[in-house]
């Protein structure tokens, strides 16, 4: 289950993605906003996101003018491993090394036709383990509270 969120800049872009997810049979919950008044991302960040942390979901896709403000908001979010992608690579990459959670992009800076290849790489890349592990474990330690 993918959680899917934006604000009033994404909403075009949210529709596109979900799309790309029907293509590949992925299911999804949408967090909102469902409007184009103007709202406040961190508002939907933090749903979708808490969504992923506490299971409901397994990963967010998240979008916002510039994909920046709503990965911050998100990535306040204990557990989240946030990846602000404007390209293919850093997106497959962050899910391959990183175990990324929550994909966000910005409708303002991506077209349509490139967040969708970005998304689909980041959906279908897989996370490999080993040495990446141990760095996560270390991100993970940072959230605690605790010293590497
Ligand atoms: C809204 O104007 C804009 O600030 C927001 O979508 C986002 O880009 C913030 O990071």
């Amino acid at each position: 289950m993918i959680a899917l969120a934006c604000d009033h800049t994404g909403l075009e872009l949210k529709e596109e993605i979900k799309k790309l997810l029907d293509s590949l049979g992925l299911e999804y919950r949408d967090f909102g906003t469902d409007s184009h008044a103007s709202c406040d991302y961190a508002v939907y960040g933090y749903r979708a996101a808490k969504a992923v942390v506490d299971g409901l979901c397994d990963r967010a896709i998240l979008i916002c003018g510039t994909g920046v403000g709503i990965g911050i908001a998100a990535s306040k979010v204990k557990g989240t491993r946030v990846c602000t992608c404007s390209d293919v690579y850093t997106a497959e990459l962050s899910k391959r090394h990183n175990n990324s959670n929550v994909l966000t992009m910005g409708a303002r800076v991506v077209g349509v036709d490139l967040a969708k290849m970005i998304a689909e790489h980041w959906l279908t890349a897989t996370f490999e383990g080993g040495r990446h592990q141990r760095r996560i474990d270390q991100i993970a330690a940072i959230e605690r509270g605790e010293a590497l």
